[in-house]
């Protein structure tokens, strides 16, 4: 399951839909600047790092290689979710091969972002300079721990790198950093009991019949490689990595379902060709909640983006559609949808590499007759206003990818099966 648009599609919903029919649940990229929200009768939870599987009694939920775990957060959200009851004893498994995200990650997000002429506007979770670190074959992972000394001196190494970088942008005030060695080898006994080869136990349970659901983080415009770089997240959000993220071959994954928007947000820096005029943009944010769930930063909202959904649809190569919450465009007497961009150099049908066009783009939109009727009560495909459906074949038109679910409000049954 991959985010086809800026990330906040409602993943979070759908995996908890689909956790349901799946006995191993987990997660293959980025780490605490995801923010899965799920509503579970009257209560909702908000996971940033643990597979939102975790909510459904007995899966087995996973991080994978590819994401960056910070593990105090972690162990904060794990207690959390026991001390509201769920019981995690035996059900969540850390790879020995994710690279940890530590305090000075951060700090040095944080500084770079400040001193920086082109803001990205990261969540601030240290994302980029983790797996800078990664990259750079210096991180420290899982496994990393299992020698108390050599975990020591690698945290003591990493930490001093990091003095040194922040003490050149300025910043010598380190907080929680003086203390990371300490704070990270204190629960190190307690992440080495959940260390598992994540790889080789989905390709068990997978040989032993079992549904495995890889839950994706963030989107495909968010994409290191295929987002609109440089306003991307540092991981691999697209299909591809979801199987390099978790340790299976990808002739392993056999469908490929994309989480869509019925309309379009970004939060963050970086453009949006669909973007909405401003008092279009508060009234459609405020329908649909728009904010940040890691950060509560608001996000902005555009129409959906067949640019870029066809885009997505392409490169993650989706077998299948899920398109939520449609029901925030349910009072709206007219609907968009962008079919091209109308660039400096022409109009333009395909998403481009090169972001700066983007930035100066307008969105050609094709417009749509609204449907003024609640769909919050819908569950079959047939008893949705003839407008929303007409809306909805026309993303399947443009994207020439099945529907499979659409989603109509926040609650765990507020979805449309479509057969
Ligand atoms: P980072 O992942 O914190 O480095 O942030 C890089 C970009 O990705 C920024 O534009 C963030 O707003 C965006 N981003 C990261 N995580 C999420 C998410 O879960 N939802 C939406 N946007 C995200």
């Amino acid at each position: 399951m991959v985010g086809g648009q800026w990330g906040d599609e409602g993943k979070g919903k759908i995996v908890d839909v689909l956790a349901e029919e799946s006995d191993i649940i987990a997660r293959y990229q980025g780490g605490a600047n995801a923010g899965h929200t799920v509503h579970v009768g009257e209560e909702e939870f908000i996971l940033h790092q643990i597979p939102s599987g975790i909510l459904h009694p007995g899966k087995r939920c996973l991080m994978g290689n590819g994401v960056v775990l910070e593990p105090i957060q972690f162990f904060q959200e794990y207690d959390e979710a026991e001390a509201r009851g769920i019981s995690l004893e035996g059900r969540v498994g850390v790879s020995l091969r994710a690279h940890l995200l530590l305090p000075y990650h951060r700090l040095l997000d944080r500084a770079r972002e400040g001193k920086s002429a082109q803001k990205i506007g990261t969540t601030g979770r240290g994302i980029g300079p983790a797996y800078e670190d990664k990259a750079g074959r210096r991180g420290v992972r899982v496994v990393d721990l299992l020698d108390e000394e050599e975990a020591r001196n690698r945290l003591v190494e990493g930490r001093e790198r990091a003095r040194a970088k922040l003490a050149e942008l300025g910043i010598s005030d380190l907080g929680d950093v003086e203390e990371c060695v300490e704070t990270t080898l204190a629960v190190r006994e307690r992440l080495l009991g959940l260390a598992t080869d994540v790889g080789l136990e989905i390709y068990e349970g997978l040989k032993a019949g079992k549904e495995v659901l890889l839950e994706g983080a963030q989107g495909t415009a968010l994409d290191l490689d295929h987002g609109t770089y440089p306003f991307v997240t540092s991981s691999i959000t697209t299909a591809g990595g979801a199987a390099s993220g978790s340790g299976i071959g990808p002739s392993s994954l056999h469908r490929v379902l994309g989480v869509m928007k019925a309309y379009t947000t970004r939060v963050g820096n970086g453009p949006l060709p669909s973007a909405l005029p401003p008092e279009m943009d508060e009234k459609v944010r405020t329908l649909g909640a728009e904010f940040g769930a890691t950060t509560g930063r608001p996000r902005r909202c555009g129409w959906f983006d067949g640019v870029l959904a066809r885009y997505s649809a392409r490169v993650n190569g989706f077998t299948g559609l899920a398109v939520t919450k449609l029901d925030v465009l349910d009072t709206l007497p007219e609907i968009f949808i962008a079919t091209s961009y109308r660039t400096a150099e022409g109009e333009i049908s395909e998403f481009p590499a090169d972001t700066r066009s983007l930035e100066t783009s307008e969105a050609v939109l094709e417009r749509m007759p609204g449907w003024q009727a609640s769909t919050a009560e819908v569950r079959k495909l047939e008893d949705l206003p003839r407008n929303a459906r007409a809306y909805l074949d026309r993303i399947r038109e443009i994207t020439d990818t099945p529907i499979e679910m659409v989603g109509v409000g926040t609650r765990r049954n507020q979805i449309v099966h479509v057969a």
